[in-house]
């Protein structure tokens, strides 16, 4: 029997290179190994404030943008969050077996909260972790693949999952993370600091969005800030916006770093930028026609309504083993 694959993309605005090459790429590559499941996060999208008809469209471009980056509804189901409502119910449950200082620790509460500064910050934001820990222990989960900003969260799935087993029975799969070692953490091109987000102005100079014009996307590449060493080196303290960029063109190429430090010895950073503006644009290309030839509401309906039936078979029966176990029936 296979074991279970399962990740989610929160549509909380239009999807950037990162989310492709951090988690969606990886993804991609192992769905005929796994049972597969990839679903659209819009529980997730409401933790703070957006416009309804922004979420709706937001959760249509993100399906099509599924299938554009190569998911195959043949070999994955392809669902939306809100359409299984177990979701929900387990979150509910699993909030009550988190303690708050486990949630007051997640890295991704502290930089929301830090951001929503002193307008205060919605309670959604602080028990979002533990909906996620549902939206995983639902399906038997046994490989996660994300980004790095989302480990620290399967790593407190797997803590409740192990807490609940003890106290309940073996109710739960022990879920692993996948972090990909090249291009796990995808960052802005003009901060290099910081992490390039989905949530990022359209015309942040930054962030490449997978549906950015070609010639947008090329211009902020040979933009990017970079240093005065002058020379394609990985060294992300002192060099980051070039170790951003050399990840970008690994992770899509699968050349590693030595080779391209290799190809570049005694060359300029222009030269470089270029090479990356080509295979990110040639990349973008591709994953827009795919995108125009599957934005077809009808079809991404119906592809949500099969998914969806066959996500809600597994999460019923999940639903049920533990509220058996919790004494609930
Ligand atoms: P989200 O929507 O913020 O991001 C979707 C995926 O993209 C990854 N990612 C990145 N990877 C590398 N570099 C970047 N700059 C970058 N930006 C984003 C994220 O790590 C993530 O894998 N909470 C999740 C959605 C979610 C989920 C789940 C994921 C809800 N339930 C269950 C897996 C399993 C989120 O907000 O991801």
């Amino acid at each position: 029997m296979k074991k279970t694959m399962l990740t989610g993309v929160r549509p909380s605005g239009n999807l950037t290179l990162g989310n492709y090459l951090g988690a969606i790429k990886n993804f991609v590559d192992r769905q005929e190994i796994y049972d597969s499941y990839i679903f659209i996060a819009d529980l997730h999208a409401i933790t703070s404030y957006i416009e309804p008809t922004k979420l709706k469209s937001a959760v249509y471009n993100c399906v099509a943008m599924y299938l554009a980056c190569g998911v195959d509804p043949a070999k994955t189901v392809i669902f939306k969050q809100s359409d299984v409502l177990e979701h929900g119910t387990l979150g509910f449950i699993m909030t009550f077996q988190t303690k708050m200082g486990e949630l007051s620790r997640m890295t991704q509460f502290k930089y929301k909260s830090q951001l929503a500064g002193k307008e205060g910050v919605d309670t959604g934001l602080f028990v979002y972790p533990t909906l996620m820990v549902a939206d995983i222990l639902l399906y038997n989960t046994a490989i996660v693949p994300v980004g790095k900003d989302q480990q620290q969260h399967v790593e407190l799935t797997r803590d409740l999952a192990e807490r609940f087993n003890k106290r309940y029975g073996e109710v739960f799969e022990m879920p692993d993370v996948y972090v990909a070692p090249v291009g796990n953490k995808i960052c802005n091109l003009q901060n290099p600091a910081e992490k390039m987000n989905k949530s990022d102005n359209s015309d942040n100079k930054g962030t490449i969005f997978l549906m950015d014009d070609l010639a947008v996307a090329r211009k902020k590449i040979m933009s990017a800030k970079t240093d005065d060493l002058a020379y394609v080196h990985f060294d992300e303290e002192n060099q980051p916006g070039i170790s951003n960029l050399m990840s970008i063109l690994s992770k899509i190429t699968g050349e590693d770093f030595e080779s391209i430090e290799k190809r570049y010895a005694g060359k300029g950073y222009g030269e470089f930028k270029r090479e990356v503006a080509d295979v990110v644009c040639n990349l973008l290309a591709e994953i827009q026609a795919k995108y125009a030839h599957f934005n077809d509401q009808k079809v991404l309906d119906e592809i949500l309504a099969v998914g969806a039936k066959s996500a809600k078979i597994v999460a019923k029966e999940t639903l049920a083993r533990t509220t058996k176990a919790l004494g609930l029936n």
